[in-house]
């Protein structure tokens, strides 16, 4: 079977990584890709946004099965498009990607349907949402922009000033664009946060996992925002009773829940989740595996993965068996120097082969140049997952690995997965 993987991360080349595993798979195409992924099939310069080119491609090269990464596309309606072509692909149609792509719609269907969220109320005039921030406390809200922001739509304002500083900006200036033309102000929770991930074909749930991810780039969770800097699994506060109430509370609801709304969901559900005092509630979905979540996800899968997405694909997910191991694994990312700011590219990278001696190299920014050499080609250039029994293991692993990696201003956080090991 002949597979095209969409998109050029890390989440890609560990879809990738874990693709190539299958018997049934004896081609891969990645648009576009990157150094990582063309090791394992043959990279090909589409973007990963472009629908119509990917629709071309995976019809002039006869793809039997698209596995789409990113959620851009989605949102967008790749996967309308692909089935209306007769095309078989992994990922949700654009109304069941609305809970990624309307922030304000996920959260009306979670109230619809009792699924437990913090409290929120939308807005699309300024003043408006400024009169209901100063009747709350302040500090009490978080600001989201409706829309897809890159990570960037949710502020976390601790004085009134802030919180109008972030509610004229979004709705006056619009800071993100047409995302930030509606936001939600939203109750403020706390509590430890884990993304979990089910499979989902229309009410079909498969088992679930759960990883923890590291966003600012900082250590102790310091500094600005990043796209993922490390990431670990099992959480230490995961337990059965916990996973149970995931899976009846929120998961199986949802999956009811979009069913209901004619917008069944097919492909991977990320559910953000804060681990609160009255239990878990959900912070936001996502239509797509998380990155760096994917790369500790992919080591942990037991079950043949192009199985798994040509059935939900197919509409069959019922009947095949999803299974994760128990294993414990550690991902660190390097990035280059500067980022989430501006970097440099095209610094030469060595020490991957000594690397891969302790644990799975999974590329995100890299690339070959003209000379043949492995160099830098992004913010986050590439990084080390370990694997253990316990996390501790799998932390010494993926660090161990990391130290044999160099590039020139290489940074990474010395304490993914510290919380995880501590008593
Ligand atoms: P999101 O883009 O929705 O994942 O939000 C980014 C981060 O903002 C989350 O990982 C949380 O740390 C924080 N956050 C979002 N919504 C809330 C909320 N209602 N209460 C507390 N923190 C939140
Ligand atoms: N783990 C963060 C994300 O994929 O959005």
């Amino acid at each position: 079977m002949k597979v095209l993987v969409i998109g050029s991360g890390g989440r890609e080349h560990s879809l990738v990584w874990k693709l190539a595993q299958s018997p049934k798979v004896t081609e891969l195409l990645i648009a576009p890709g990157n150094a990582g992924t063309a090791e394992l099939g043959e990279n090909v310069d589409v973007g990963a946004e472009d629908i119509g080119a990917l629709l071309e491609l995976a019809q002039s090269r006869s793809v039997d099965l698209t596995v789409v990464g990113p959620e851009q596309a989605l949102v967008d309606g790749i996967s309308d498009r692909f089935e209306e072509a007769g095309l078989k692909i992994f990922g949700p149609s654009a109304n069941a990607a609305r809970v990624e792509g309307s922030k304000i719609w996920s959260d009306d269907l979670m109230t619809k349907y009792g699924i437990p969220t913090a409290d929120s109320q939308a807005f699309s005039n300024s003043v408006m949402a400024i009169e209901y921030g100063r009747s709350k406390a302040a500090g009490s809200l978080v600001v989201k922009a409706d829309g897809p922001a890159a990570g960037k739509g949710v502020l976390l304002p601790d004085t009134y000033d802030d919180l109008d500083t972030a509610v004229v900006g979004m709705l006056d200036h619009r800071t993100f664009g047409e995302a930030s033309s509606r936001l939600l102000l939203a109750e403020r929770m706390s509590g430890p946060e884990v993304s979990v991930f089910a499979f989902l074909d229309g009410e079909t749930v498969s088992s679930a996992v759960a990883a923890c991810d590291y966003k600012r780039i900082g250590e102790g969770d310091s500094g600005l925002n990043t796209g993922g800097v490390g990431s670990y699994t099992p959480p230490e506060f995961w337990t059965e009773e916990l996973a149970a109430r995931i899976r009846t509370e929120i998961l199986e609801p949802m999956a009811k829940a979009l069913v209901a709304e004619k917008s069944s969901y097919s492909g991977v559900l990320y559910a953000g989740l804060m681990i609160t005092d009255t239990g878990p509630r959900v912070i936001e979905f996502n239509c797509r595996f998380g990155d760096p979540e994917c790369q500790i996800l992919m080591p942990k899968l037991k079950s043949d993965l192009f199985d798994i997405c040509l059935a939900v694909a197919e509409g069959r997910l019922a009947d095949e068996p999803v299974k994760w191991a128990r294993s414990a694994h550690t991902f660190v990312v390097m990035t280059s120097e500067g980022y989430p700011g501006s970097y440099d590219t095209g610094t030469e990278i060595t020490g991957v082969d000594e690397a891969a001696e302790h644990g799975l190299v999974v590329h995100a920014g890299t690339a070959i140049d003209d000379s043949g050499s492995l160099v830098t080609s992004g913010g986050r250039v590439l990084g080390v997952v370990g694997s253990g029994e316990s996390v501790k293991d799998a932390r010494d692993a993926a660090y161990e690995g990391v130290s044999k990696i160099s590039f020139e201003g290489a940074q990474y956080r010395r304490d993914i997965a510290l919380r995880a090991i501590q008593d």
